[in-house]
């Protein structure tokens, strides 16, 4: 049996390496390459691809996979809005994706840069850095005196929620699909716009699927608190990023964080030191001392990534053989 995989970075070789160890008989070839119409033939020869996002699967892309013979792909991460499902469906593939890496490492991120923001943590490291180390102007908040309003309560949310109640924050939440136990505590509100009205600082936890795009935009900010703090390391095609600069510049923002970008392929995760940004917005945001903004990095940790590798290259045997991982995608 042989798996092929995409776009292999080096911190993914250890768990790579010990998948291995674990699985001798499958046989294992990779490239650091991501997947491709052209890269697809690469894969010659495989029983299974596996791949992480970053470029559109597009029909043309799986395609090309196809004619290489390789129809079963299990991706290394959770968010599968790169896939064109129909084109899948119609070519006949079999997907899988990682739902469950690691929550705690996107849910630490998102609260870690939650604080930060409230205590003013880059104003006063750039005071210091410059050997200003009076207090003033740089006052923080407490997160105790926060109602905090989280936007998704899948196993991340729910992660984030349990952090935040370690600070003593007030926690109110909204899902389209409650969850019982949160439910019994009463932390849900009705809708989205009871959320916007009363939460101080919100952060989203769910996914960049069609109904969900630009849910953060100009008349939903505009139900929002005056001075809200928004925090999105979920997905870029969550907001609106031009309502939300425009929330920054009228001061109806006072802080955000973001750690995903909608065009953030192309610019994430590549040196741009010595260099001007192709993007001059995110040039703008970064410049800014209420905003922080990280590359796509809140599920980056080794426990999350040898997750990623274990699970995707186990759904990618499973697949091979002919049967159905538990973390196969429905479609
Ligand atoms: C995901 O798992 O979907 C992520 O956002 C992580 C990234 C490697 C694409």
């Amino acid at each position: 049996m042989k798996v092929f995989a995409y776009g292999i970075r080096e911190d993914e070789k250890p768990a790579l390496k010990d998948w291995e160890a674990k699985n001798p008989d499958v046989e294992v070839e990779y490239t650091d390459q991501l997947l491709t119409p052209e890269t697809a033939k690469m894969a010659k020869g495989a029983d299974s691809a596996v791949v992480y996002q970053q470029l559109d699967y597009t029909k043309e892309t799986l395609q090309a996979l196809a004619d290489a013979g390789v129809k079963n792909m299990s991706l290394r991460n959770v968010g599968t809005d790169n896939i064109d499902f129909d084109a899948a469906k119609e070519l006949g593939f079999h997907i899988s994706n990682v739902p469950v890496y690691s929550p705690n490492a996107i849910a630490e991120h998102s609260m870690i840069q939650l604080s930060r923001l409230l205590r003013r943590t880059k104003p006063m490291d750039n005071k210091v850095a410059k050997h200003d180390l009076r207090w003033a102007p740089t006052i923080g908040r407490e997160m105790r005196m926060q109602t905090v309003g989280i936007i998704g309560t899948g196993h991340i949310g729910r992660v984030a929620i349990n952090i935040l109640k370690g600070f003593g924050a007030k926690v109110i939440a909204y899902d389209k699909f409650p969850n019982p136990e949160l439910q019994k505590e009463g932390l849900y509100v009705d809708t989205l716009d009871e959320l916007y009205a009363q939460a101080d600082a919100i952060s989203l936890y769910v996914p960049g699927v069609p109904e969900n795009v630009h849910m953060i935009n100009k008349e939903s900010i505009a139900k929002m608190k005056d001075g809200v703090v928004i925090v999105n390391v979920a997905r870029g095609n969550l907001m609106d990023l031009d309502a939300v600069i425009d929330g920054l510049n009228s001061g109806k923002i006072s802080d955000f964080a973001m750690d995903v970008y909608e065009h953030e392929v192309g610019l994430f995760n590549k040196d741009w030191s010595g260099k001007e940004f192709p993007d001059p917005k995110i040039a703008d945001l970064i410049a800014r001392e209420n905003v922080l903004v990280t590359p796509h990095i809140a599920f980056y940790t080794t426990k999350a990534v040898s997750e990623m590798v274990h699970q995707s290259f186990d759904a990618a045997v499973s697949f091979a053989k002919g049967e159905t991982p538990a973390i196969a995608v429905k479609f």
